[in-house]
């Protein structure tokens, strides 16, 4: 009997990564989406990569009437991966409200309805802006978390106090929040990639977009950093690789091999890249000289950071495969399948 693995956001740009993982992992992924930021056709998508099309369900994880009937419903599901969120640093400081109500309340009701129908295992989706800009890198775990530099990154502060307190107080919910460094490019078969609505705020997308021609130039948020090349650093990872994670996470979970019922691990490839670095690497891959500019930075921005991913390398038994140009080629690959509707 395949165990039943609800992935809350899984027709976004993670969320349809870990699925397709989960599914060639053998378990059964059941989709919850409100397709804010997503479109229902990707589990179409999922199903040409796999031969499985996932359940969906499109409903907000914010309305609990309709989270409870549909667990009450599903009344096999194993385990939770939230990935839903709304996750744009600067949007976030444009609509603080609304950033609180979602990632919160979402998360909230999530919880409520694992105790309340017995489900005993979460992976929740955080991130590596909770360290803001760290004083020892490579990053540890057990760094000192700084105050956000956004209410995007606080959500996810808060996200982690709540299901840390959860899970001492209710010895039957036990969790691992997997904070990403910087996941970019798309599943090699250019099926399912990054969607970003309108302008992307990221790095990658806007240089593949750029590449392809859709953007004038990049802008490169400033060259005066304290950094070899005076540009930010940052680790890139392959968005498959921190798939994978997820798995392996759920996994630790359900097989009882966490050490404490709340553990935390760093995502990332240990490697700090700069932003003109992932310029030549996507050069390298694409063969196109890309247009771009410096600016003056932006705001929010930290300088530098990058994983110690040792203790998830060691106790989770994941590292990652992807080198950055192989990341970076899947990115473009997925551009041009999308740009000339291959799709
Ligand atoms: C990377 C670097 C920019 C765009 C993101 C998400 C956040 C979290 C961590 C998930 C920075 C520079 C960017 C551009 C540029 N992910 N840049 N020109 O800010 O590290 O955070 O990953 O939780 O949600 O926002 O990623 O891709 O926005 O920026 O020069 O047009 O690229 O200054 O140094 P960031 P990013």
């Amino acid at each position: 009997m395949k165990k039943k693995i609800l992935v809350t956001g899984g027709t976004g740009y993670i969320g349809s990564h870990t699925t397709v993982e989960l599914i060639e992992e053998g378990f059964e992924p059941i989709i919850v989406d409100n397709l804010y930021n997503s479109e229902a056709v990707v589990v179409d998508r999922i199903q040409k990569i796999t031969g499985v099309k996932p359940h969906l369900e499109v409903f907000d994880l914010c309305d609990r009437e309709k989270l409870d009937r549909f667990i009450q419903k599903h009344n096999d599901i194993s385990a939770v991966i939230h990935v839903a969120a709304y996750k744009a640093v600067g949007e976030s400081v444009n609509k603080p409200l609304e950033y609180y109500r979602n990632n919160l309340l979402s998360l909230i009701n999530l919880l409520e309805v694992m105790k309340r129908y017995g489900i005993p295992d979460l992976v929740f989706s955080s991130s590596c802006t909770v360290y803001g800009q760290p004083e020892k890198l490579p990053v540890t775990e057990d760094a000192p978390l700084q105050s956000a530099t956004s209410p995007y990154g606080n959500t996810k502060q808060i996200c982690e106090s709540i299901i840390r307190d959860t899970t001492v107080s209710d010895k039957n919910i036990k969790a691992i929040s997997l904070r990403y460094f910087n996941p970019i490019g798309a599943h090699p078969s250019a099926l399912i990639g990054e969607l970003p609505r309108g302008v992307p705020e990221n790095l990658v997308p806007f240089l593949t977009q750029t590449g392809y021609g859709i953007r004038e130039e990049l802008k490169v948020f400033g060259n005066d950093y304290n950094t070899p090349d005076g540009s930010c650093i940052r680790d890139y990872l392959h968005v498959v690789d921190l798939a994978k994670a997820h798995v392996f996470a759920i996994k630790r979970l359900i097989e009882g091999k966490n050490k404490t019922n709340y553990e935390v691990f760093n995502l990332g490839t240990g490697k700090g890249v700069s932003v003109l670095e992932a310029i030549k690497s996507f050069e390298r891959v694409s063969g196109i000289k890309l247009k771009y500019k410096i600016v003056g930075r932006r705001a929010g921005d930290i300088e530098k950071i990058w994983a110690n991913p040792s203790y998830a390398n060691k106790e989770l038994g994941w590292k990652t495969l992807s080198s950055l140009d192989e990341a970076m080629k899947t990115a473009w690959d997925w551009e041009k399948m999308f740009r000339n509707n291959k799709l």
